[in-house]
């Protein structure tokens, strides 16, 4: 595990070439073209996000984005990061890399002050207990007006957040 670089960015400290290494580390999990990857980019991502990204030398391991989300849960707005984009390496799961990215993710969410969020399928519902998120039990949800009917996890070290709720909206996709 020596010899890892944990990288924080902000979306324009970002050069092509790394949004490049981002996209293709992606590709590996979601297949689109490059151009499809390119636009999600340009379409979700601000230039005040966030980005952790893991190196080996100069091979990307492990992704992911903190992006600003006002989330409202039962008319009361929060100001959170929603994390997305989760992924690492084909060749280097579950060697523990995840949870090195996790890990980071969680430190930057507790320095800034806010609470985590993010959105995902029972197939990683473990991983994410694993790293300290846990599940709120929601009634309906709505990312950016979309319905999305799988799970919603909170990272709350300060356990600022209700555990249930009826209704969550989010401003944006991440
Ligand atoms: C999910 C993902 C980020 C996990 O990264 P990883 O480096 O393989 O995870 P780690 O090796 O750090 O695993 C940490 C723990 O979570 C568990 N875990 C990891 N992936 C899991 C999965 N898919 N389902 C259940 N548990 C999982 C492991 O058992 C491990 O626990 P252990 O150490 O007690 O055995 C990685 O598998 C990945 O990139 N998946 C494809 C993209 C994806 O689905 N991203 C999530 C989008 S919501």
């Amino acid at each position: 595990m020596d010899s890892l670089k944990i990288d924080y960015f902000t979306t324009n400290e970002l050069t092509m070439e790394t949004v490049d290494s981002i996209n293709n580390l992606k590709n590996q999990h979601w297949k689109h073209t490059k151009e499809e990857h390119m636009q999600w980019f340009i379409d979700n991502i601000k230039t005040d996000d966030k980005h952790v990204l893991i190196w080996k030398e100069n091979e990307l391991l492990a992704y992911l984005n903190l992006v600003h989300v006002d989330a409202e849960i039962d008319n009361q707005t929060f100001r959170m990061y929603g994390i997305g984009n989760v992924c690492v390496s084909k060749e280097q799961e579950h060697t523990g890399i995840g949870s090195i990215l996790m890990s980071s993710a969680n430190a930057f969410i507790k320095r800034s002050g806010l609470c985590g969020l993010l959105l995902c399928h029972e197939n990683t519902l473990k991983f994410y207990e694993c790293c300290g998120w846990s599940k709120i039990d929601v009634e309906q949800s709505f990312i950016k007006s979309n319905v999305y009917e799988h799970f919603i996890m909170f990272y709350d070290p300060e356990h600022r957040l209700p555990n249930k709720a009826k209704v969550l909206m989010t401003n944006r996709n991440f």
